[in-house]
């Protein structure tokens, strides 16, 4: 793989007498070099992923729980030995977002707010170009109007091509193609196609013009709706760009619906979640609590309120 991908950044520049190009080469070959040979020690000693394992139902956390109760009482930490000021330095530690690097904080706020889907964005630029890119500041903002938000960094070419074309389209990640989709999140320069890098398939869509990943479970046609630059304070730095995209048409693959084929079965759809650092997450267990209806649950809560 890393000889196809050396051939196409030679390839695609081969005659360029552009210094800067060359220059970006070679930068791309070093990434993709560092990125793709590094064995990580810990990996080899920890158990094969087990590709059979399959989503199963448990109980809740606490079967027995009722309205009043709060947390599991067994999980309190105590600390009664301490007074408000050890206490206050013990419990927790708290970190100024307005002192803090940028380093740090992305290592601490990608770690807890997670997990978090992946999206595989599919884009083309205006002379043509696809381009396919993976973000996990990814979320559903609606489902009606159907809506999602991704969040790009600067610079990203993603950004650029939605911003001038309006159309994308993003494609969730599941376990069976994770390390083709994480070879989209190379920085490479324009003239590189992730799609040849990451092996994976194009399918067209019925509406826009970036193409789907046929390996994807779920993949949506998307309009950019609006996006926001948001900048850093005291500065007109563009920092991040928040983009809503309508969902125009969601495909979903058969295989991955429920008997009625109305709903994603979540044994069946097998997305993978992002953690932090280099860490990623698959679904093994899952827990029902019905939604609480105010109409079945008033006589229960009642007493509590007085
Ligand atoms: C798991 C993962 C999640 C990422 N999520 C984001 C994200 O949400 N926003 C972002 O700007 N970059 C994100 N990146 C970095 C981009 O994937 C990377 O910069 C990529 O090269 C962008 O491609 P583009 O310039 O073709 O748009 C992520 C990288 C990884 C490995």
């Amino acid at each position: 793989m890393v000889t196809r991908a050396l051939k196409i950044l030679h390839g695609s520049c081969r005659s360029s007498r552009n210094w800067r190009l060359r220059g970006e080469r070679t930068a791309a070959i070093r990434a993709l070099f560092f990125s793709t040979t590094t064995t990580n020690d810990e990996d080899q000693q920890r158990r094969p992923f087990n590709k059979d394992k399959r989503l199963s139902f448990v109980q809740p956390p606490n079967p027995t729980w009722d309205y009043g109760n709060g947390g599991d009482p067994s999980t309190k930490v105590e600390h009664q030995h301490l007074n408000e000021e050890e206490a206050e330095a013990v419990l927790r530690r708290r970190w100024n977002m307005d002192h803090t690097s940028s380093k740090e904080k992305y290592a601490l706020l990608s770690a807890a707010i997670s997990p978090r889907p992946l999206a595989l964005v599919s884009t083309v630029s205006n002379t043509g170009a696809a381009n396919l890119a993976l973000f996990s500041y990814f979320s559903l903002v609606s489902h009606n109007p159907a809506m999602l938000s991704l969040s790009l960094g600067l610079p990203r070419e993603t950004r650029e091509n939605i911003l001038s074309t309006r159309q994308f389209t993003v494609n969730v990640v599941d376990e069976t193609f994770i390390e083709a989709a994480h070879s989209a999140s190379i920085a490479l320069p324009s003239y590189v196609d992730e799609w040849v890098l990451s092996g994976l398939s194009k399918e067209s869509g019925k509406l826009v013009r970036p193409t789907l990943v046929k390996e994807s479970p779920m993949g949506m046609e998307c309009e950019l709706y609006s996006f926001q630059d948001i900048c850093l304070p005291n500065s007109s730095e563009i920092a991040t760009t928040i983009v809503l995209g309508s969902i125009k048409y969601l495909h979903i693959r058969s295989d991955v619906l429920d008997d009625s084929e109305e709903m994603v079965d979540p044994v069946k759809f097998r997305a993978v979640g992002r953690l932090g650092g280099e860490s990623y997450a698959r679904l093994i267990e899952a827990f029902d609590l019905p939604h609480p209806s105010r109409k079945l649950e008033d006589d229960r809560y009642n007493g509590l309120l007085g």
